[in-house]
């Protein structure tokens, strides 16, 4: 089967896959007052179900998988999980977002299982900032797992921070330091608009470009976009072992380099993270020997993929937070 590409010529290479919506953290621009389970949620897949999903998203081309929450950690046969995705022919990157609670207890048996590249949500180097973003006093810990994961020579690190306008946007000192000797990627996100979050987004949103802006001022230069790049700008300085990337969602062209998918903790594809609608793949992966229908399946409905978001209307389609589709 030749690799999944829509209408606009773009290929997937890339699943997002979210494990568990819940999450043991409180931050303010995602689930402020905590994850609560719907009533009548349905149990996120199971790892039969998961390891159907992933054969199937292989045959389409996918190499490289992402495991998302909710915080994925939160589940407590991570490391099973893990493994057998690892164990999956074609499966070359296995990847991590987690919010790295328990990462310095877990890291060796993460990496033991196959995990090959991690990105940890850290949206401030100062403590106190930290917490109060959140809503938990545990930086010191989560960065002693950073370092860990570096000097456990994991192939790939990086940092996630959210900039939120006066709260952690005039933190850029402090995170030159911390890239000065690391060998790590600290990727800066511009906030986005979500289902819940309205207010909050009015209040605190800002402009990355603010920041490349700072960047360029004290002579980090962007590298050229490498073809099968994500949606991040990268940007490197000779005198940091860091670099820093600019996830811009508000910015021109943004899609373009669209090459991701998203499944959502129940099995509903998603095409979009701010798309209107999920695909429901869950009763396809009832059974082994359902694999083809779900390739099927899939491949019918990437022509519906649109050709960017509409977050620029204010239209957040169907997420409330990011919680529920993985980020
Ligand atoms: N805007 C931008 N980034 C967000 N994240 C969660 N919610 C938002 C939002 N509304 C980030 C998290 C995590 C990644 C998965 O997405 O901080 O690093
Ligand atoms: Fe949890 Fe991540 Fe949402 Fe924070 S951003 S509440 S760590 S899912």
């Amino acid at each position: 089967m030749s690799p999944l590409a829509d209408r606009y010529g773009r290929r997937f290479p890339y699943l997002r896959l979210s494990i568990i919506p819940a999450c043991n953290f409180r931050c303010t621009y995602c689930l402020p007052h905590g994850y609560h389970a719907e009533a009548n949620a349905a149990a996120p897949l199971s790892l039969p179900e998961i390891t159907r999903l992933l054969r199937g998203f292989t045959e389409l081309g996918m190499h490289k998988l992402r495991i998302t929450g909710g915080e994925p950690s939160v589940r407590k046969d991570l490391t099973d999980i893990l493994r057998t995705a690892a164990a999956v022919p074609g499966i070359t990157k296995l990847a991590m977002t987690t919010n790295g609670t328990l990462l310095s207890r877990h890291l060796h048996e993460w990496m033991d299982a196959g995990l090959n590249a991690i990105n940890v949500s850290v949206d401030s180097l100062d403590r106190a900032a930290f917490a109060r973003i959140t809503g938990h006093d545990r930086l010191d810990d989560i960065l002693h797992g950073v370092d860990m994961a570096l000097a456990a020579g994991l192939p790939s690190v990086k940092l996630n921070a959210v900039l939120l306008r006066d709260v952690n946007d005039q933190q850029l000192p402090a995170w030159l330091d911390y890239l000065r000797d690391r060998r790590i990627g600290v990727r800066f996100i511009e906030l986005m608009q979500t289902g819940d979050n309205l207010s909050f987004f009015h209040d605190h949103h800002v402009r990355a470009e603010t920041l490349e802006a700072e960047l360029l001022a004290h002579g980090w230069q962007v590298l050229p976009r490498a073809a099968d790049a994500g949606p991040a700008r990268e940007y490197r300085h000779p005198d940091y072992a860091g670099r820093i990337g600019i996830i811009a969602p508000y910015s021109k062209d943004f899609c373009t380099g669209c090459n991701r998918l998203r499944v959502t903790a129940t099995g509903d594809l998603r095409l979009c993270l701010f798309g209107e609608f999920g695909i429901p793949l869950r009763p396809l992966l009832q059974s082994d020997d359902q694999v083809e229908d779900l390739v099927r399946a899939i491949g019918g409905q990437i022509g519906r993929k649109e050709q960017g978001h509409f977050l620029h209307e204010g239209r957040t389609g169907i997420t409330p937070h990011l919680a529920s589709t993985g980020g």
